[in-house]
């Protein structure tokens, strides 16, 4: 008779004692980056999954195993790398070029002076023009940007978030001259304010007028712009902040709610904006964290969608987002060791269902990426979708006793963060608060401690180290472009029509005055006049004032 499952598992619990006489184990305990103790071993009885109920069929609520029925046997993610420095004209370029090796979807980086509302020749801007990302003024920046890229055949996503309403607009009045009317426009605007007050930075606003401009684009999309994505509610900037797996799920899908309230408070219905929320997401380190990090994110939002906002469409109850592997795990030395970190980072990702994904390039963490190393980057995506064979059933790693023990517990310590901040106020006043703050810096504390002393690896930064490191051959974006884009943007406020550039802009300071108005339209109108970004978000200023972080 064979021995029954208790007396093997007695075993092989023996066996294990014995072995580690002779190898102890390298540490004690193993733990998840979101300090979730790793078993030895998992085996069938630490699951009691019910199966209908808590994983599911893809495409089917609660939708743990993916949003789609056949996922990327159908359709690959979208690979969609992030891009932008220097002039339009160079961006344009870049855009091109990763076209041109097979992405198969773009994704807009503006500079810092963009993304805080100051145009180039702002002194606030000297310095910084074209460095972090593309220069974008004025209509006739996003019409060079987009040159020779048909707007019906390609989604954008513009990584922008205070000033998102002007560069939405902008993208609209761009898509209408290349005669590609807006209904048809696809692609996703971050407008995620709440993690720029948490962890990046780029707010213009106080709290509350900042969500009002967010539920406008809500409304305004609904109604004209269907299939636009109208806010990618980022996790992957709280997890570069140095927060946990279980932190940036939870601090991502409590901001998310708060967007879903104030849509609601704004009149709108859950099933006429839900549809278009959408997420982004880190791929950190820890292979099975993440893929089941990815897994309990979706199982959470679909519940919480159903269930608490009682929508009905199950577009409403899908999690869908995008994947960037984590910009902070790259390292500046061995810069060639980042390619195989990014590959797995990238294979969790997929293995948790992304529905887009960027992989970081290895100069990263020494400036932006030179052609030769975003084709890597892009690379990787390509291998792990045409010759690792991943994508080949939906969710393979469905059914481990460890993804599903790792879904089960991140879902269940997502949700315990859920309540607190829920006790807090909800997510706006746990950002007032510092909370969800003082949380990331806790973990991110905790883990340099761990990285300084030499219990968390990092192969060849405190461990497998090298002497001389090669320096590879860097980015560099020239100098002479802020002089040139200042020139531009001068030229452009010469030629306008300037009475209609006025206009345009008092009417978006009386809709700025009414609560009951959609800025919108007076923006579209104000763009399409060559008004630039920093003229509409200074009179946005001086109506809503600016936020000053405590
Ligand atoms: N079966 C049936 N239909 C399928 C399918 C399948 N297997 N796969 C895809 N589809 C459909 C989808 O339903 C969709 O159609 P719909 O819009 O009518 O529903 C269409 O095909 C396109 O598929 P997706 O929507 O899944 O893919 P997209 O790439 O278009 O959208 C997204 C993905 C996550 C929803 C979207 O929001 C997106 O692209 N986000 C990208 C965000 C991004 O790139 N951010 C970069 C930020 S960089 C940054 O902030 C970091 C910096 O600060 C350092």
């Amino acid at each position: 008779m064979g021995s029954t499952y208790n007396e093997q598992k007695q075993k092989w619990e023996e066996q294990s004692k014995k072995a580690i006489e002779r190898f102890p184990e390298r540490k004690e305990p193993f733990e998840t980056s979101s300090h979730i103790e790793i078993d030895r071993l998992y085996s069938p009885n630490e699951i009691n999954e019910d199966y209908i109920n808590d994983i599911g069929f893809p495409g089917q609520y609660p939708f743990t195993r993916g949003i789609q029925p056949t996922m990327y046997r159908s359709r690959y993610w979208t690979m969609r790398q992030y891009a932008g420095f220097g002039s339009a004209e160079e961006t344009n370029k870049r855009f091109r070029y990763l076209l041109d090796q097979g992405q198969t979807g773009l994704s807009v980086a503006f500079d810092l002076p963009t993304q805080i509302g100051y145009d180039s020749d702002d002194p606030m801007a000297e310095g910084e023009v074209g460095k972090v990302g593309v220069a974008i003024d004025s209509l006739a920046d996003m019409e060079t940007l987009f040159n020779e890229i048909p707007l019906e055949q390609v989604s954008t996503s513009m990584t922008i978030n205070a000033p998102a309403s002007v560069l939405l607009c902008m993208y609209i009045a761009v898509g209408e001259k290349q005669g590609v009317p807006k209904e048809k426009l696809t692609g996703t605007i971050q407008n995620d304010i709440l993690k720029e007050y948490i962890a990046r930075g780029t707010y213009i606003f106080p709290p509350k007028p900042s969500m009002r401009i967010i539920t406008d684009i809500f409304g305004y999309c609904h109604e004209h712009v269907p299939k636009f994505n109208t806010i990618s509610i980022s996790g992957y900037h709280i997890r570069e902040a140095g927060s946990t797996a279980v932190q940036e799920v939870a601090f991502t899908l409590a901001n998310g709610l708060a967007y879903v309230d104030a849509a609601i408070e704004s009149g709108l219905k859950v099933d006429q904006f839900a549809p278009r929320l959408a997420f982004f997401f880190n791929a950190h380190n820890q292979f099975f964290e993440e893929a089941a990090k990815f897994r309990a994110a979706r199982r959470v939002w679909a519940k919480i969608m159903k269930e608490h906002y009682k929508a009905e469409d199950p577009k409403s109850w899908k999690l869908r987002f995008h994947t960037q592997t984590g910009g902070s795990t790259l390292t500046a030395q061995q810069p060639d060791n980042n390619i195989v970190r990014v590959a797995l980072q990238a294979l969790s990702a997929v293995m948790g269902g992304t529905q887009s994904l960027h992989t970081n390039s290895r100069d990263e963490a020494l400036a932006l990426p030179t052609e030769e190393s975003a084709r890597i980057a892009l690379r990787t995506q390509q291998i792990i979708a045409n010759e690792s064979g991943v994508a080949d059933t939906v969710d393979p790693l469905a059914g481990s006793y460890y993804v599903e023990k790792l879904t089960d517990q991140i879902e269940e310590q997502v949700n315990q963060y859920l309540d607190q901040i829920r006790e807090i106020g909800g997510a706006v006043q746990a950002v007032e608060e510092g909370y969800m703050q003082r949380e990331i810096h806790h973990a991110a504390y905790e883990t340099q401690k761990r990285i300084e002393s030499g219990e968390d690896v990092i192969v060849g930064m405190n461990q497998y180290k090298i002497d001389e490191e090669v320096n590879p051959e860097l980015l560099k974006v020239d100098e002479y472009l802020e002089k040139a884009q200042v020139q531009k943007t001068g030229n452009i406020r010469i030629h306008r029509d300037q009475e209609r550039v006025e206009q345009a802009l008092n009417r978006i300071k009386q809709a700025a005055q009414d609560q009951n108005d959609n800025l919108m339209p007076h923006i579209l109108e104000a763009v399409k006049a060559y008004a630039t970004v920093g003229e509409i978000c200074h009179t946005l200023r001086r109506e809503f004032g600016e936020y000053v972080a405590r």
